[in-house]
């Protein structure tokens, strides 16, 4: 079935450049805290680890400001309305998830954040040093990190749910993609 309304061009665009960095952000956090740290290395060899985790704090960062943006035009502007075909309750679970997924958007950028300012190393973003709002605590960091750490594990389940109810909305024919695709 053809879908006529769809969503405008500013939250398409938003849409899908925070996405390609949501799932980037997510691969670079599980690789990243993997790589050994420069003590557990063989003298000499310097660790990469300082690289990646600045790039995840840096475009993490940048995400947020984005997602800010989204969320500050997504108030001014309505999402097009679901096709009749689709029943009540599935629109009202395509809001609450679609809610959650905001939710998320905010709630990642924000305790990934909280666990650096604990953190013994400043927070870069892009190389600019950013001012310190709290003092260095090991107990803080280490619950900020694991709030991160179970954030981004349910942000993941969302993200699979949000994709298996566009497949299983497609199968149904209804093309839910043309709604965030550019004309
Ligand atoms: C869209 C936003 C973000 C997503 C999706 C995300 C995702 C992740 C993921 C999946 C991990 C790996 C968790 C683990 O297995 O331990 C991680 C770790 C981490 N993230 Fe993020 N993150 C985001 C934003 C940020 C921001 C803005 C910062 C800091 C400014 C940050 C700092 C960190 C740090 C320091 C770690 C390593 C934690 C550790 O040492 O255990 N993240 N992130
Ligand atoms: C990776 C992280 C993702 C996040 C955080 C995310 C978030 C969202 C949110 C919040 C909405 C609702 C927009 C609104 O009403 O304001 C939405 C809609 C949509 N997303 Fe995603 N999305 C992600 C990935 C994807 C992927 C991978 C696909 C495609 C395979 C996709 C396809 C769509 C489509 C087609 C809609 C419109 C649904 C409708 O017709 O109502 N999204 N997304």
């Amino acid at each position: 079935m053809m879908v006529e309304a769809r969503y405008d061009r500013v939250q398409v665009i938003l849409h899908w450049l925070i996405a390609v960095m949501i799932l980037a952000m997510i691969g670079l956090g599980l690789f990243m805290v993997e790589l050994p740290k420069k003590h557990e290395l063989p003298p000499g060899e310097e660790s990469v680890r300082a690289f990646y985790f600045l790039l995840h704090k840096s475009l993490g960062i940048t995400a947020a400001i984005l997602i800010a943006v989204r969320l500050g035009w997504r108030l001014m502007h309505k999402a097009p309305p679901l096709p009749a075909s689709i029943s009540k309750w599935q629109q009202r679970a395509a809001g609450a998830v679609h809610g959650l997924l905001y939710t998320f958007m905010i709630a990642m950028p924000v305790s990934g954040y909280m666990q650096s300012i604990y953190s013994k190393y400043d927070t870069k973003f892009w190389g600019l040093v950013m001012p310190r709002i709290a003092d260095a605590d090991k107990v803080m960091r280490d619950n900020m990190s694991d709030i991160h750490e179970w954030l981004s594990v349910i942000f993941m389940v969302l993200i699979v749910v949000h994709v298996a109810a566009l497949i299983k909305h497609k199968l149904a024919g209804v093309r839910l993609m043309d709604r965030m695709s550019l004309k």
